[in-house]
């Protein structure tokens, strides 16, 4: 059966510029490269999710632009469906984006994104309703992700609260999120003590940590030593591949060394979704690694 995912967030055009350094605090440097990717957590989910198989549907707000047609054809070429993204008055989302070394620093302009409002999720009940799972990221308003959290409990519907990038969050949200996945320094804002959290929220809170790996309160999975093009969106990867495998019925450690090894393929490329693997491409990268798919 084909999982049915949708997801509720951002899509942005990101704006990538390559360099050796970071620029300090009032010095100019010369760049290596500078490029144009689709991204945004909520699209690069969507994206990912829809290259391993699922069936996704996407909520979420672009601006009545040009970044905003290609933001949602891009989308539409992956078998998303579209029709759920409405239009804004304003701009689409941007992120600029510095890579050095292969790792990122990103700046997010919601834009249109800002405009996701909770009186525009409540028309989208019956969408959330027909899924098997909800993905909710953090670059649209708080009260949106709390009325789209309102909207998965009421049709006891599952999402996984991907709570980046990091705010403080009401208990509810939280609380009635099936699965939580902070970055290391994401949870780090979330909870004062991060032991503590795993055991409240054991089977439920995932932590991933870059070159260490995944943590939950199940154990630990090892990180794959793959030399990184570019992290941008390996995080919202292993969140897709994690929500498909969830979705499938999927025990959590068999999801999350699947959504590892989406993660570990997908950097190996420029930008957010030109690498995002499929299922076949994470099976064999798992067996060529001595691991079974399951
Ligand atoms: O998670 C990566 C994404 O974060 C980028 O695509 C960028 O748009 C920002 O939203």
């Amino acid at each position: 059966m084909v999982p049915k995912i949708t997801v509720i967030g951002s899509l942005n055009m990101d704006l990538t510029a390559t360099s050796a350094k970071r620029p300090a605090a009032g010095e100019t440097i010369l760049g290596e490269r500078f490029e144009t990717f689709p991204g945004g957590k909520g699209a690069n989910q969507a994206v990912a999710a829809a290259r391993l198989g699922a069936d996704v549907a996407m909520i979420g707000m672009v601006g009545r632009d040009p970044f905003g047609d290609e933001l949602t054809q891009v989308l539409r070429r992956e078998g998303i469906r579209t029709e759920h993204i409405g239009r804004a008055g304003t701009s689409s989302g941007v992120a600029v984006i510095q890579v050095v070394d292969g790792d990122n620093s990103i700046t997010v302009i919601p834009g249109a994104n800002f405009q996701l409002t909770p009186d525009y999720i409540g028309t989208k009940r019956s969408v959330i309703a027909e899924s098997d799972m909800v993905l909710i990221q953090l670059e649209i308003p708080l009260e949106t992700v709390a009325a789209a959290a309102k909207c998965c409990q009421e049709a006891d519907v599952p999402y996984i609260l991907n709570p980046a990038p990091a705010q403080p969050l009401s208990r509810e949200v939280i609380d009635q999120a099936a699965y939580i996945t902070p970055n290391e320094s994401e949870a780090a804002i979330l909870f004062d003590d991060i032991q503590k959290a795993l055991k409240e929220y054991a089977d439920k809170l995932v932590i991933t940590k870059g070159e260490e790996g995944i943590v939950y309160s199940g154990g630990r999975v090892p990180a794959f030593s793959v030399e990184p093009v570019d992290t941008t969106g390996a995080g919202d990867t292993f969140n897709a591949a994690l929500a498909l495998k969830l979705a499938s019925g999927s025990p959590l450690d068999e999801a999350c060394r699947y959504a590892n090894a989406a993660a570990a393929l997908q950097i190996g490329f420029p930008g957010a979704q030109a690498g995002m693997p499929t299922n076949d491409e994470v099976i064999s990268f798992m067996r060529q690694n001595g691991q079974n798919p399951l």
